[in-house]
């Protein structure tokens, strides 16, 4: 039985005997070949890291059983964080776990329903701010010394070596390293700590080269192709809407030690993106984890995406954002419960396809 990403790599992790393991078995997400979306993709073998699938529905469960294990063997009072969402459910969740009290603090109006809902129902104190995730983090950066909590953002480097885990993930299952990995960006954490992976069981000999990193922001919040910080980020993506990431260093070293790049992609691209995941593969994401696949859709239209094998992961659960969808799928009229009923829309959907 997998056993959550401590216990699966715990010889690779800052833990010892005296942590106290607080974990929902987190980790040990599928990859999943992607041969339909493929074909729009010449020459690549395109696999999905699907970390929707984690306890809270993101990557960052990963994190924060490292993260909220470490603030109990501290002895911590209580945790803080500024989310877009991803990061306040899965804190929340931890801390409930861990029987800590947990604050998050998010941008009022910017965070999805799911996520906000997640939050609220592990019992966590949410603090809406008038401004943007950028404020939020500015202020709990400012508050975390006097009001002696312990932050559980990914400034936290606890949170990054267990993201790391991800990377390890990838290569255990195809028994090396991919050519490329495409991951979106957002605060920069993500990113940063695959590379670190990879580096890792580079390092340790498991693999004989590391992938190139390519990561994907949203175009209206795109701090690091602009090469400066965005002081109102705009994207349908939410959880990407960062103007100042945090681990701005650290995706600059990833790209620039892997020879990969950051790029933008769209609203419309992103939206495009998600659908045909949902549609062609089964796998339903947030619009921010749709970018790895817009990106790799807009490279092969302009005739830059280089042969090989790529994964792309999905950081995210669809779930946490039904606005998303509703913004361009209805749902149905009420019919009468008769068969004819049923049949005349059959036929009707038959015919149209
Ligand atoms: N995808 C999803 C679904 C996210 O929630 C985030 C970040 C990212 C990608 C980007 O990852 O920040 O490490 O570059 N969400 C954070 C949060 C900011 O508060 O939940 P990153």
């Amino acid at each position: 039985m997998w056993r959550g990403v401590i216990e699966e790599y715990r010889a690779h992790l800052p833990v010892t005997a005296r942590t106290p393991v607080v974990t929902l078995l987190e980790g040990g997400t599928p990859l999943v070949r992607a041969d339909r979306l493929a074909r729009h993709l010449p020459d690549v073998a395109l696999w999905l890291k699907y970390e929707g699938v984690n306890p809270t529905g993101s990557f960052k469960d990963r994190g924060m059983t490292v993260a909220i294990s470490k603030a109990l063997e501290d002895r911590s009072r209580a945790v803080v964080c500024a989310s877009t969402g991803n990061t306040a459910a899965s804190a929340a969740a931890y801390a409930a776990r861990a029987g800590l009290p947990c604050f998050v603090v998010v941008p009022a109006g910017g965070v999805a329903l799911g996520k906000m809902v997640q939050a609220l129902a592990h019992g966590a104190r949410v603090v809406a701010v008038r401004g943007s995730f950028d404020d939020a983090l500015r202020i709990v950066r400012e508050g975390v010394p006097r009001l002696q909590l312990t932050l559980v953002n990914s400034i936290n480097p606890y949170r990054l070596e267990g993201q790391k885990t991800g990377a390890f993930e990838i290569c255990d299952a195809l028994g090396g390293a991919p050519d490329a990995v495409a991951i979106p960006v957002g605060n920069a954490g993500n990113i940063t700590a695959y590379w670190r992976g990879f580096t890792e069981y580079h390092c340790a000999g498991v693999i004989d080269e590391r992938p190139r990193m390519w990561g994907f922001q949203a175009a209206g919040a795109a701090p690091l192709v602009l090469g400066h910080p965005v002081a109102h980020p705009d994207t349908i993506a939410s959880a990407i809407r960062i103007g100042r990431p945090a681990s701005w260093e650290g995706a600059e070293t990833a790209v620039r030690e892997s020879g990969g790049a950051i790029e933008a992609v769209s609203d419309a691209e992103l939206l495009a993106a998600q659908a045909l995941l949902a549609r062609e593969e089964g796998v339903f994401v947030e619009p921010s984890s749709a970018a790895p696949v817009a990106g790799l859709l807009k490279r092969a239209r302009e005739g830059r995406l280089a042969p090989g094998l790529v994964v792309c992961v999905l950081t995210g659960q669809g779930l946490k954002d039904p606005d998303a969808v509703l913004r361009t799928e209805r749902q149905p009229e009420p019919v009468p419960a008769t068969m004819e009923a049923l049949a005349h829309l059959v036929d009707a959907a038959l015919v149209a396809r």
